[in-house]
């Protein structure tokens, strides 16, 4: 039966690019999407950009232009950025759009009405220079606990500590700089507490992930809280009805965008919206996530849905970060990857391979090992898909007029027997079983070509009839394989098709046998990848020093987690000579009791006593008694810093990107305690 379906990606921001991390969630998408309409489903899949809130409208001021200027810019860098890589949106629309208006407005005045908004008074800061309210992340200080300087409003990088930006000494607004004051403000809130049963019966029944609905469990056990729904101007978004300076807060009207672009789509085709979005719809909908937004998705998205009479989602999948390499995204690694930087090198279909390969239906994250990546496609598309092609279409051209005959063999029913499996996997999103299934067979057919040897029957008669039929089994074969994965590689499928002289990939038409029929020529129709192409993309992607630096603070990532250790302030020689860089030896390590990320040293630097070093290294290095006799190289000329555990005296140095990797820098034999380090 045929199924009408709806589905979603999570809008990206409309100021930055669409990088690696963002395409896992693409992909996976475009992938479930093109298989569903394999299935000869109704499909449609729907988009938009992210358009609103501060650091839009700062962005577009510190380059001089309007926001809208700067979200049209990057809506059509966007779109061209998705469409190279074969995502294939039915529509690509914007949050700041008459649509988006209208449905915000209409949510938003629909659950005021039954009495689920109330305003409260907010004390907050506000940058009385620029004039405008902090959110926690425009404000740094330092960290109330350890005193470690420059941290954020919200937590400390060094020792881990949480509290809120009024707890900072010195705290300072990140976009002028200036001494924020606290002002009070009425401010919009959605009461989600109301929506608590609803919530409850709604994650547990069958639309989340088991990991989402865990982790649910916990919310709903910590409590629900009303959500602020509103931002004082100025802000780059929508006023609030019947209010005169009130917005609503990006947040608010970002999922509505999925409502927004679709109905842009019904104008456009003269679909009726409310088949898709009224209770009664029979319609399916889907939304694909990354896992740091699943609170936006699971609770407040059904609830001001539920509110304001709406259908509810059918289901959101969560997906997990992207690494590369086994660490976060990298600048100064060059593994901080941009869609057009990859685009530039190499054919977006190996890396929709590679995702296809790792995907599954759980929130882990997935891992871009470039050697990995390397051999799987090269071993995969090239040794064993395009092969099978390549090794038959020869033998057909010189010997048979590029004809194939009408064959029956066992392993061209097997083949077409292994669709039904193969389907589930993708339905599930089980993207990886599929993968792996469909390896599995084209292992078997080309032993089997193997067996048959059509290259040695081809040297003595290569018009011998067995190589004809031989090559005509490999290639309906052939036809399965490139059906099956059609949906995660579109355009070598179609390649494949032209080749194959076939109109129809669905997931149906696979069963009727190719019979007698005719080929056209064959073309290459997979490059190899070099490794080279992989140097000249990180090449390309490492920050140098020279890089401009941000002006303003890049809005939290999304979809990935970033390092960001190439965004350095230059510092000239003299300064760095002002470094007191001495060899140290660890003498003891041991964890410090409530603070999870340091470990304390103490560490002889040929002065008459060791020195107390805290060092924010204990996810690394858990057991810290195996550091004990390590040589480290220390910054002996910091002044000492008081800590809620004691006196640090002095730093010692590590390399990578954080957390659990962090290198502690360690000189080689015969370096003593108290050397200096030129
Ligand atoms: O996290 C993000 O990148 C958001 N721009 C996603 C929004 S998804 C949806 F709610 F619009
Ligand atoms: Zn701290």
């Amino acid at each position: 039966m045929s199924r009408r379906i709806l589905v979603t990606s999570a809008l990206p921001y409309a100021n930055g690019s669409i990088h690696l991390g963002h395409l896992v969630e693409y992909i996976q998408t475009d992938i479930w999407v093109r298989f569903q309409r394999a299935r000869g489903h109704e499909v449609y899949y729907v988009c938009a950009d992210d358009a609103h809130g501060t650091a839009i409208m700062l962005k577009a001021e510190d380059r001089g232009i309007t926001p809208e200027d700067l979200i049209a810019e990057v809506s059509a860098e966007h779109q061209r950025d998705f469409a190279d890589f074969h995502i294939a949106f039915d529509q690509y629309h914007s949050t700041h759009s008459p649509e988006n208006r209208h449905y915000a407005e209409l949510i938003y005045r629909r659950n005021r009405d039954k009495g689920h908004i109330d305003t409260a008074s907010v004390r907050q800061f506000y940058d009385p220079e620029r004039q405008l309210f902090l959110a926690d992340r425009f404000i740094k200080g330092e960290c109330p606990s350890c005193h470690a300087k420059d941290q954020y409003g919200d937590s400390c990088e060094q020792c881990g500590a949480t509290y809120s930006p009024t707890d900072l000494i010195q705290p300072y607004s990140t976009i002028s700089g200036a001494t924020p004051i606290l002002r009070d403000s009425d401010h919009y809130f959605f009461r989600l507490p109301d929506f608590r049963e609803m919530l409850e019966s709604w994650t547990r029944g069958g639309h989340l992930q088991q990991e989402v609905s865990n982790k649910l469990d916990e919310w709903f056990e910590a409590g629900l809280n009303p959500w602020d729904i509103s931002r004082d101007a100025p802000y780059f978004g929508f006023a609030i009805p019947d209010t005169t300076d009130k917005y609503f807060y990006v947040w608010l009207d970002a999922p509505i965008g999925y409502m927004a672009s679709f109905d842009a789509l019904c104008q456009r085709t003269g679909m009726n919206f409310s088949d898709w979005w009224s209770p009664e719809s029979h319609a399916e909908l889907y939304h694909f996530i990354g896992k740091d937004i699943v609170y936006f998705h699971a609770l407040f998205w059904p609830a001001m849905l539920h509110g304001a009479d709406f259908r509810l989602p059918n289901g959101v999948f969560a997906h997990g970060f992207l690494t590369v390499n086994g660490t976060k995204m990298s600048k100064s690694r060059g593994t901080f990857i941009k869609a057009r930087t990859y685009l530039d090198h190499l054919n977006p279909e190996a890396l929709r391979y590679y995702f296809a390969a790792k995907l599954s239906d759980r929130v882990e994250d997935i891992d871009l090992n470039l050697e990995d990546f390397i051999a799987r496609v090269n071993s995969d598309l090239v040794g064993k898909i395009v092969n099978i092609a390549s090794r038959c279409a020869g033998f057909l051209f010189k010997g048979f007029n590029n004809q194939l005959i009408a064959v029956q063999h066992p392993l061209v029913d097997s083949l077409m027997q292994a669709g039904t499996a193969i389907a589930d996997s993708y339905e599930e999103r089980q993207f990886s079983r599929a993968i792996r299934d469909i390896m599995a067979l084209a292992d078997r057919v080309n032993q089997w070509l193997d067996q048959e040897k059509p290259w040695s029957l081809a040297k003595v008669d290569p018009l011998n009839p067995h190589i004809q039929e031989v090559c005509s089994i490999s290639l309906e074969c052939y036809r399965q394989l490139i059906t099956y994965l059609a949906p995660v590689i579109p355009k070598l499928a179609q390649a494949s098709a032209d080749f194959l002289n076939i109109g129809d990939l669905s997931w149906d038409a696979r069963m009727t046998p190719l019979g007698n029929h005719t080929l056209n020529p064959f073309k290459p129709l997979f490059q190899r990848i070099d490794p080279k192409q992989i140097e000249a993309i990180l090449e390309s992607s490492r920050e140098s020093l020279n890089t401009p630096l941000e002006t303003t603070t890049p809005p939290k990532s999304t979809h990935t987690a970033v390092s960001d250790a190439a965004t350095l302030d230059l510092i000239d020689i003299d300064t760095f000579r002002k470094l007191d860089l001495r060899v140290g030896t660890i003498k003891t390590a041991e964890h410090v009791k409530g603070a999870d990320k340091l470990l304390r040293l103490m560490v002889d630097l040929g002065e008459e006593n060791p020195r107390q070093i805290f060092a924010g290294i204990r996810q690394a290095y858990d057991q810290p008694e195996t550091l004990v006799g390590l040589s480290v190289v220390v910054v002996a000329n910091l002044a000492p810093r008081t800590m809620k555990f004691g006196v640090s005296e002095g730093m010692v140095l590590a390399a990578g990107p954080g957390g659990k990797d962090i290198f502690l820098i360690h000189p080689d034999h015969g370096a003593l305690p108290g050397m200096k380090v030129q």
